[in-house]
């Protein structure tokens, strides 16, 4: 028996994705079309594995196919689930679709400056003209509000296809939200785990996020439950992390990158920041003085075998700038905007190589 795959593709681009509300051969879904005597097979992949979807596909393409194709053989449609949403590509997503890159910036001690690489990270990528937004997902110590000069404001609320949204905060083309814009700042909050990954779900699903070119979600410090929770509720493409050149802070980062690689996370390490590198005072910006210890960071790059993407210095005007609420990214040609810059460059570079896996792509 000799079936037409185009006229099979062309019946299936009448079944729609329950979740992902568009046809199955538009999203990539169908594969592996094949004719064994009296018997036409294929693959399908959906979103939600529960069998009752499933099986409501299932009989969708069938049916489709007998409408253009006719009685006379049998028709046997694989339907297995997709992959976890943060190894589909962003169509397939049933969260964030127009978002191209997700990624966390973690970090395992605290105070290493991975506020300060985030928000420098998303404003440096908004000034060179990408789509970017900032998730504030520390718990913690909410800092964007701070860095952003955006403490007094709230995010809006809109209505898009009879949904109540939020519109984020917006300050130097970022789109921001914090967990600081719900909360009192001076009120303690004690979040437990799912309470957590429920306010950063939100922050996916109830937030006009519109399309991005990068999303990056500013993690609180440690490696504990609580984030192994916050970045399963995510469907990350990748993770930057973010570590002091000191033994301790090093200890840490490692602790970091094996969490990312925990196989119920599996999200790949774009690399790391070593931030603090040395320090250079202002008036002598040819000296450098190694604080922190030398190289730390580089060297566990090379012994992780991941990218090193930056050495950023400790300099008095990136903590002034913030404090003051505008990114020393954004500082006219000074040696430390530079060195943010081409970390920028470093990152989004790294996204391109890490495109994700083309899945379910009709063969
Ligand atoms: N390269 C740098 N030069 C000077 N100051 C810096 C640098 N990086 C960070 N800082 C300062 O160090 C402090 C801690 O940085 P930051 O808040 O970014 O760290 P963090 O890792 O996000 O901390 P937390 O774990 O509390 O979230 C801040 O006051 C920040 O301004
Ligand atoms: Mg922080």
């Amino acid at each position: 028996m000799k079936i037409d795959q185009e006229k099979v593709l062309e019946a299936l681009s009448y079944v729609i994705e329950p979740d992902l509300k568009k046809d199955i051969v538009t999203l990539g879904l169908v594969s592996n079309i094949a004719t064994h005597s009296n018997k036409l097979k294929f693959d399908v992949k959906v979103s939600n594995p529960a069998l009752h979807s499933r099986k409501r596909v299932e009989e969708a393409c069938i049916l489709q196919v007998r409408r253009f194709l006719g009685e006379g053989f049998d028709i046997e449609p694989n339907v297995v689930p997709l992959p976890k949403s943060n190894e589909r590509p962003p169509e397939q997503r049933s969260v964030l679709r127009g978002v191209k890159h997700i990624i966390a910036v973690a970090s395992g001690k605290g105070g290493v400056g991975k506020s300060t690489v985030t928000a420098n990270l998303a404003a440096g990528l908004a000034a060179q003209g990408y789509k970017v937004g900032l998730v504030d997902a520390d718990i913690y110590g909410p800092s964007a509000p701070m860095m952003f000069d955006v403490m007094t404001e709230k995010p809006g609320v809109e209505e898009i296809d009879g949904k109540q949204l939020m519109t984020p905060v917006q300050s130097y083309g970022v789109k921001i939200l914090s967990i600081g814009f719900f909360a009192d700042i001076n009120q303690a909050i004690v979040w437990r785990g799912p309470m957590a990954s429920k306010a950063l779900n939100q922050m996916f699903t109830d937030v006009h996020w519109g399309e991005l070119d990068y999303l990056f979600i500013d993690l609180p410090p440690g490696t504990g439950d609580i984030h192994l929770t916050l970045v399963q509720a995510a469907p990350l493409s990748a993770a930057v992390i973010v570590s002091t050149p000191q033994p301790v802070a090093l200890a840490d980062a490692r602790k970091g990158v094996a969490m990312f690689g925990l196989p119920s996370i599996n999200v790949p390490v774009l690399g790391i920041v070593e931030n603090m590198a040395w320090f250079t005072p202002e008036e002598l910006p040819e000296n450098k003085y190694y604080i922190f210890g030398k190289n730390g960071a580089a060297g566990l790059a090379e012994e992780l075998k991941v990218p090193l993407l930056g050495q950023v210095p400790i300099v008095q005007s990136i903590r002034e700038a913030g404090d003051a609420g505008r990114p020393a990214v954004l500082q006219e040609n000074t040696s430390q905007s530079e060195i943010l810059k081409q970390l920028c460059q470093n990152v989004a570079k790294g996204m391109t190589t890490l495109q994700p896996k083309p899945v379910g792509q009709a063969s």
